[in-house]
């Protein structure tokens, strides 16, 4: 792999205007402000950034900074936040009031963030990044209020303008094409940052400088070596209260699925790229998602599994099932579970099943991947191992390679030993490598990365247009069969590993999921 990474001081973001649209929205509170102040406090941000919040409601600057005052307190990492700190980080912070919808209101807004970058001594609308962290149906109306204002730099110009958009990027293929036409017409795809946040944990980064740092492992990945592959994006929670109704139009699939494992996918099933840099990282992902082979869409029973919670107990406490979760309709169809099994038909993975799953109130959130090898040729020794009263024979057990993205975030290996004794009995260990011990550092948030990647005009994190579209190509046939399905989703109760069609997905060939721990 050739060396194009950044040197040290290449990360350092230039001095450039940071504009959130709809920053009167949790995202802003919970993430991007947090992100940008722990980005200045290591050195990352130069002091020149004004971070400008744009929304509808009145604010001042003093009311805005008071309330990321909060947030930050709240949701940033840990350590509190210092009252000297926070006064030198606030005065970066303005707030401009902004009806998004209404596009006569831009070219005033556009001469306030002139006076803004005026004022901090930078030049007027030369580097500037905005943060579209709207509702989807905004995107369009805000990028042509945006060009119509005279905001968005030509070819031949030297300022730039980034513009990052948050997911939900379409709702199947032809509105994400639809979309993509139409941002198309204003902005360049260099211009365009499309966000996965997955692309930005610590733990997923990882998964390249795991896989082509080292030599001993990657020659194991392959369908001579590996048996399956599991990948398992599960979350506790369930719809936090004001989300339902986003939730009841988007559903596992679109809101988890489609994004996030796939992106899971393309990375720990991609051909080593020839070098560090987003074209061709991406092209790799976007071979790995051309090449997936979902079974027929009418047949989908056979490899794909939806589900809903219903409710349950957990941990002594009544939790409601999800149509009666706040504002989803009594009789909603929307599966909070989906599970698949699918191919990557390519000459490394031919016949290799990759089972996918995500799902809310599952027992515990954790995201990982989990690679298990075939099963060596002859069973020289066996063990007895006991459940309960039920004792059997075993041989060994297959080795398997776990990337846990989330929490405890660790690579283990499993593998076969001697039990000690004068009994010839096979054992199976682990060997764990966790960054808490190995490295003691509080992880940076996935929000920093990206802001930090935007900035300094680095798009390898972030999803490509053809990246996207391929994956809608593969999730819309089987959303259009669920859809058009008049049954409902599979029950499972709240805090249970998923519907029992789950299971089957994987007992039909005789395996299992892991039990996350
Ligand atoms: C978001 C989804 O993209 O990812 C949420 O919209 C989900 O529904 C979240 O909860 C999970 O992200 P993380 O980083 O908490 O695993």
């Amino acid at each position: 792999m050739s060396t194009s990474l950044p040197a040290a001081s290449e990360l350092i973001a230039p001095e450039a205007t940071i504009v959130i649209f709809g920053a009167s929205g949790d995202l802003t509170a919970r993430k991007l402000v947090p992100a940008l102040f722990h980005l200045w406090t290591a050195g990352y941000l130069p002091d020149r950034c004004p971070i400008v919040g744009a929304a509808r409601r009145e604010k001042t600057d003093e009311s805005f900074r008071e309330e990321m005052f909060q947030a930050v307190s709240k949701h940033g990492r840990s350590g509190a936040v210092s009252a000297e700190q926070w006064r030198q980080f606030a005065q970066r912070l303005h707030y401009l009031t902004l009806d998004l919808s209404q596009s006569d209101d831009y070219p005033a807004f556009a001469k306030q963030l002139d006076a803004i970058e005026q004022t901090a001594g930078l030049p007027v609308a030369e580097k500037r990044l905005f943060y579209m962290a709207t509702t989807p149906d905004l995107f369009v109306l805000t990028a042509e209020a945006i060009a119509k204002a005279g905001m968005i730099p030509g070819r031949k110009n030297s300022s730039w303008l980034r513009v990052i958009f948050e997911k939900p990027f379409g709702r199947d293929l032809a509105t994400a094409q639809e979309l993509a036409r139409r941002l198309g017409r204003l902005l360049r795809e260099e211009q365009t940052y499309r966000i996965d946040h997955y692309l930005g944990k610590e733990t997923v980064q990882n998964l390249l400088f795991f896989r082509f740092g080292n030599s001993i492992f990657e020659p194991l990945l392959n369908r001579i070596h590996v048996d399956h592959v599991q990948i398992t994006v599960a979350e506790a929670q369930g719809i936090e209260s004001g989300r339902g109704a986003y939730y009841d139009t988007s559903g596992a699939m679109r809101d988890v699925l489609q994004n996030h494992v796939l992106q899971l996918l393309g990375l720990i099933a991609m051909e080593p790229p020839a070098a560090y840099s987003p074209k061709e990282i991406r092209d790799e992902k976007v071979k790995v998602l051309e090449a997936l082979a979902p079974g027929h869409p009418s047949d989908w029973r056979k490899w794909a599994v939806r589900g809903q919670y219903s409710e349950a107990e957990i941990d002594g406490k009544p939790v409601p099932g999800y149509r009666d979760e706040d504002r989803v309709p009594k009789d909603s169809n929307r599966e909070t579970f989906a599970a698949m099994e699918v191919r990557v038909d390519n000459w490394r993975w031919a016949g290799v099943p990759f089972y996918l799953r995500t799902g809310k109130r599952l027992p515990s959130r954790v995201s990982e991947i989990a690679i298990q090898f075939k099963l060596p040729p002859l069973h020289l020794f066996k063990t007895v191992e006991c459940e309960g009263d039920l004792c059997e024979l075993v041989g060994a057990r297959p080795n398997t390679l776990v990337f846990r993205i989330q929490p405890s975030e660790s690579i283990s290996l499993s593998f076969s030993t001697k039990r000690p004794g004068m009994q010839y009995q096979i054992h199976p260990v682990q060997m764990n490598f966790d960054y808490d011990s190995a490295f003691n550092l509080d992880l940076p948030e996935a929000y920093e990365r990206l802001l930090l990647d935007a900035l300094r005009g680095d798009s390898t994190l972030f999803m490509r247009n053809d990246e996207l579209e391929v994956a809608w190509r593969f999730c819309t046939p089987l959303l259009e069969a669920w859809e058009s399905d008049t049954g409902a989703p599979e029950t499972y109760a709240a805090g249970s590993w998923g519907p029992q069609g789950a299971e089957l997905l994987l007992a039909r060939a005789g395996r299992t999921w892991r039990t996350p721990q």
